[in-house]
């Protein structure tokens, strides 16, 4: 697992995605990749991911109720929500905000919202998780993020804004694909696969150490586990779930 061996698997790797460095090179990759590829393959990966995770998942929002305002009104906004696979999940009468730098998701999206009628969409923003803007201060109820983190352009100030617009003791949920360890083989490949993987998945990063991003906010509670999501051959391993109290 040295140095070396890492560059001459890079290398090799490169050479087979040689057509889409030279698409980069002429400009042309990351418009195709935003506006075609990569919302048909979040779709089709989605339906895979979503069997795998269901469980977690369904224990990850168990007690988003439990963060309602007094009035009994939860207001969620979703950073990066892609084709709104979480939707599911949310508690019925619930106000979303979805948000997303991308706005070519519409196909996979508006699938996911004629399935979950049982809550109200507020509104679309395109915008990025590190610029939440149009969003007042303390106006949400919870954060939801999952599989995003590993992509935004800079994990401190997308948390930042996370708990700008959170309400105090409003909460921040996360499921995210991190980091190996250090000396497994699948750090090794997430260290080869790193370039490559980052350009043809829309600036996917493999070797995020998330967690710690998470334990240096400024959030008053973290609970926070390291799970295992059976993804063979992915080097999506491990993950990290749960939510942060602001
Ligand atoms: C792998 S997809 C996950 C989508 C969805 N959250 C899910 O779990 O299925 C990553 C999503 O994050 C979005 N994204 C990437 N960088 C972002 C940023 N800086 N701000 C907001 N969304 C971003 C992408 O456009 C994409 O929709």
């Amino acid at each position: 697992m040295t140095e070396a061996s890492i560059l001459f698997f890079r290398a090799c790797l490169a050479l087979l995605a040689m057509p889409v460095y030279l698409l980069s090179l002429l400009g042309m990759w990351e418009p195709f990749c935003k506006k075609v590829f990569f919302p048909f393959f979040l779709e089709n990966f989605s339906t895979i991911y979503e069997r795998k995770t269901k469980k977690q998942k369904q224990e990850l929002f168990r007690n988003l109720p439990d963060f309602a305002s007094p009035s009994g009104e939860l207001k969620l906004l979703e950073i990066g929500t892609g084709c709104g696979t979480n939707f599911q999940f949310y508690p019925p009468g619930c106000k979303v905000t979805c948000t997303d730098i991308n706005p070519n998701f519409q196909q996979g999206l508006e699938r996911s919202m004629n399935k979950n009628q049982h809550i109200h969409y507020e509104r679309f923003l395109v915008t990025a998780g590190e610029d939440l803007h149009q969003v007042p201060s303390g106006s949400v109820d919870a954060v939801i993020c999952t599989l995003v983190l590993c992509s935004v352009h800079n994990v401190n100030n997308t948390l930042k804004e996370a708990l700008r617009v959170l309400r105090p003791g409003g909460a921040f949920y996360f499921l995210e694909h991190v980091a190996a360890d250090h000396s497994s083989w699948t750090y090794f490949w997430q260290q080869v696969c790193y370039p490559t993987w980052k350009l043809v998945f829309d600036g996917c990063c493999l070797t995020r150490e998330i967690w710690k991003n998470l334990e240096q906010a400024s959030f008053s509670e973290l609970n926070l586990q390291h799970i295992s999501v059976a993804l063979p051959w992915m080097p999506i391993q491990p993950h990290i779930m749960g939510y942060a109290v602001k």
